[in-house]
């Protein structure tokens, strides 16, 4: 299947419209169980969401998972959990419950074991692996997804649902999602923006030559919905989008 291509102006228009998405398919089921992305891409949208949608969505209808976490503590300016705290779940009336982090500040190993343990006991199953409902993710501008990395291809095609993965840079270590955990998804929603990534996405969604060492080019939903979300800066208008209001 195709992805759907979602091009906005700005920034803003785009996590506003995340926002709206958001909040009409949490209208839709009694639990909405979604990933988050992380880094500073999702920022935005959560402002937005903890303002002009704040009142609008039931927040205990959702349950807030993470597709990848740093593997540090949670008061550490590099946790994905401290950036949703500050921009979203410090400003909304949420239970402690809704709320799944990752426990960064534990093993590695061993959190990758509970967390997905902890999916399997609260995602319902499609495939034998946890379902979700909307799996967010942002695009790293060399290409990587959640924390699934040029040099560890081998985690999109991993059994397990967690892995441990390590940033090529830092060597950091982080928890996250497998390929297939994230393929297995109802939804996959890109959310991109800027120019620095326009190289990237004009490659991944043209098939260019080489574009398949990009871990992000192999995330494609057995069943569900893939769709990029885009500020024109990220996007190459006329070739691979259609925009939308
Ligand atoms: C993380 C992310 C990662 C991120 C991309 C884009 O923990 O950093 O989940 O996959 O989405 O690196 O990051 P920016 O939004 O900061 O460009």
């Amino acid at each position: 299947m195709k992805p759907e291509i979602k091009v906005f102006p700005t920034p803003n228009d785009v996590a506003r419209a995340f926002a709206q998405m958001i909040l009409e398919k949490s209208q839709q089921t009694d639990r909405f169980n979604i990933a988050l992305s992380g880094g500073s891409t999702p920022k935005l949208l959560f402002d937005i969401l903890a303002s002009d949608y704040k009142d609008k969505i039931e927040w205990n209808k959702i349950h807030f998972y993470w597709g990848d976490e740093r593997c540090v503590p949670p008061g550490d300016p590099d946790s994905n959990y401290l950036m949703t705290k500050n921009h979203l779940f410090d400003h909304i009336d949420i239970n402690e419950a809704n709320i799944h982090r990752v426990f960064g500040e534990d093993n590695p190993d061993s959190e990758a074991k509970r967390y997905a343990q902890l999916l399997h006991e609260q995602i319902p199953a499609s495939n034998e692996l946890p379902q979700f409902d909307l799996i967010m993710l942002g695009l790293g501008e060399d290409g990587h997804t959640a924390s699934i990395f040029p040099h560890q291809m081998e985690l999109l095609d991993s059994d397990k649902v967690c892995e441990v993965a390590h940033h090529p840079v830092t060597g950091q270590q982080r928890i996250s999602l497998t390929g297939k955990v994230i393929n297995n998804a109802k939804e996959v929603a890109f959310l991109v923006t800027g120019e620095g990534k326009k190289e990237k996405v004009k490659s991944i969604l043209e098939h260019a030559e080489g574009y398949q060492q990009f871990p992000a080019a192999h995330i494609q939903p057995r069943s569900g919905q893939l769709t990029w979300w885009m500020d024109e800066a990220a996007s190459n208008p006329g070739e691979n989008s259609e925009s939308a209001s």
